[in-house]
């Protein structure tokens, strides 16, 4: 797919408030700092269209983008960052779980996690939240670049590993790097083949 356009359309903490136009919606999620929003500059190929920060908890509002005025990509404020208050977390937790169950437009969402890391409870607890709701889910494992391919493959092979212990089958899964666009190709390639899939149920 070529990305012809990419317009920032508005933050809000309220999904009653969220762009109207019924067109797919792609959400990215994930914890803070797993780089959701320089994922979204890397495919869209834009420097500074999401913004980006070393300190995790940057993105903090429901952020809608529209992509070729034919789809919707949302970035949302990472889950997980202690440093947070309690109520902070607990708004938070309403506006984004809320988001998820009132979307009808949400055709998918991409659950990042840092392909460093090994499977953590608050990623695995948000994937059974999405089963739960029956929200349709993608694992894009980021940052790629950070690791040498044999420990990549080994670290993926064990996070896939994990998650067979308690679903029967895998989600769709991208490897990416925004530093170096590896994955770029098949995520858009992704993109465009459900925006086809779906094109009957928005017309
Ligand atoms: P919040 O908005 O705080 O939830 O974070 P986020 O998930 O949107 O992360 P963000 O895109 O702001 O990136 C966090 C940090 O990781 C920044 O310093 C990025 O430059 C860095 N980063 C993100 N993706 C990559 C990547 O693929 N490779 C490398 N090397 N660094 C990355
Ligand atoms: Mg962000």
């Amino acid at each position: 797919m070529k990305i012809k356009s990419a317009e920032f359309l508005m933050s809000n903490s309220n999904v009653i408030k969220a762009p109207k136009d019924r067109i797919p919606e792609y959400a990215f999620i994930g914890r803070s700092n797993v780089g959701k929003s320089s994922l979204i500059n890397m495919l869209m190929e834009r420097k500074d269209l999401a913004k980006i920060s070393g300190k995790p908890g940057k993105t903090q509002l429901i952020n809608h983008f529209k992509i070729n005025d034919e789809w919707f990509l949302v970035d949302l404020p990472g889950y997980g960052y202690a440093q947070i208050s309690k109520k902070k977390r607990t708004i938070f937790q309403y506006f984004i779980e809320n988001y998820f169950k009132e979307r009808e437009q949400l055709v998918c969402t991409f659950v990042l996690i840092d392909s460093r890391h090994d499977p953590q409870k608050i990623d695995i607890e948000f994937m059974h939240f999405l089963g739960e709701n029956q929200i349709p889910f993608c694992l894009v494992f980021t940052k790629a670049d950070k690791l040498g391919n044999s420990k990549l493959d080994q670290q993926i092979a064990s996070y896939k590993k994990k998650l067979l212990s308690s679903w029967e089958t895998l989600p769709v899964t991208f490897l990416t790097s925004s530093a170096t666009k590896l994955g770029r190709k098949e995520f858009l390639d992704f993109i465009d083949g459900v925006n086809q899939d779906v094109a009957k149920d928005f017309k």
